[in-house]
């Protein structure tokens, strides 16, 4: 598909996408930018909040953000899993548990994302569909924030897999084994319905749906389904 294209005419592509998106994003454009060195990209990351009113007022071509809202007019396609997992310190007590029932995990504070976060509504509503109250620590705009807080002891956190890859492994965060965990979400490209779409706009389509898994590093040992 993409050979076709190679000789894509100077553009323009305005991307935006979730904070936590930006986790993969910025290689996937990296990427893309490589193969159609004449189309000139901005990228903009934001919470799901500022993401909707990007689309409701047309500043953006591609939005990539977790589940759209049904109540707006979008066209919405999800290409790949995104798995929100529970973290702590590796000191923490829970670290050595094998399954940590969802009311004892309710027991704890959580440092979380801020209001109007995509995660933050996940898990919001995760804990409300399990009957269980979310004891709110402190908030904070940034998933590396909240990952430095964990660490250091603040609280227990639930982020994105896709926001961890070295702290695994330098063992400095550990997963916590919960029920119900992974959360399992998706990502979606989305953009206003009857929007439309340019030689380079339908490009990044393609090449997000055939190529995004390649730019995605999960940690190994992690899989979607919790393994
Ligand atoms: P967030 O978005 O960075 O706003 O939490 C991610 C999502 O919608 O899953």
């Amino acid at each position: 598909v993409l050979e076709g294209m190679k000789g894509l005419r100077r553009g323009q592509l305005r991307v935006s996408v979730a904070s936590t998106a930006n986790h993969f994003a910025t290689r996937l454009l990296a990427d893309f930018s490589r193969q159609f060195p004449e189309v000139a990209i901005t990228l903009d990351v934001t919470n799901r909040e500022t993401l909707l009113k990007q689309l409701d007022s047309n500043e953006t071509d591609v939005v990539i953000m977790g589940e759209p809202p049904s109540d707006m007019d979008l066209e919405a396609e999800p290409f790949m899993e995104n798995p929100l997992v529970a973290i702590a310190s590796p000191e923490h007590p829970l670290c050595g548990e094998e399954s940590i029932p969802l009311a004892r995990l309710a027991k704890e504070r959580f440092v979380l994302r801020e209001q109007g976060s995509g995660t933050r509504g996940a898990i919001a509503r995760f804990f409300e569909q399990h009957g269980q109250t979310l004891r709110t620590g402190m908030e904070m705009s940034a998933n590396e924030a909240i990952k430095q807080a964990v660490e250091a002891g603040l609280g227990l956190g639930i982020v994105s897999l896709h926001t961890l890859e070295l702290e695994l492994e330098a063992k400095r965060i550990a997963v916590l084994r919960a029920e119900g965990f992974p959360i399992l979400r998706d990502w979606y490209m989305v953009h206003r319905r009857g929007k439309r779409s340019t030689p380079v706009t339908q490009a990044f389509h393609d090449y997000v749906l055939a190529e995004a898994a390649r730019h995605v590093r999960l940690p190994s040992g992690y899989s979607a389904s919790g393994g």
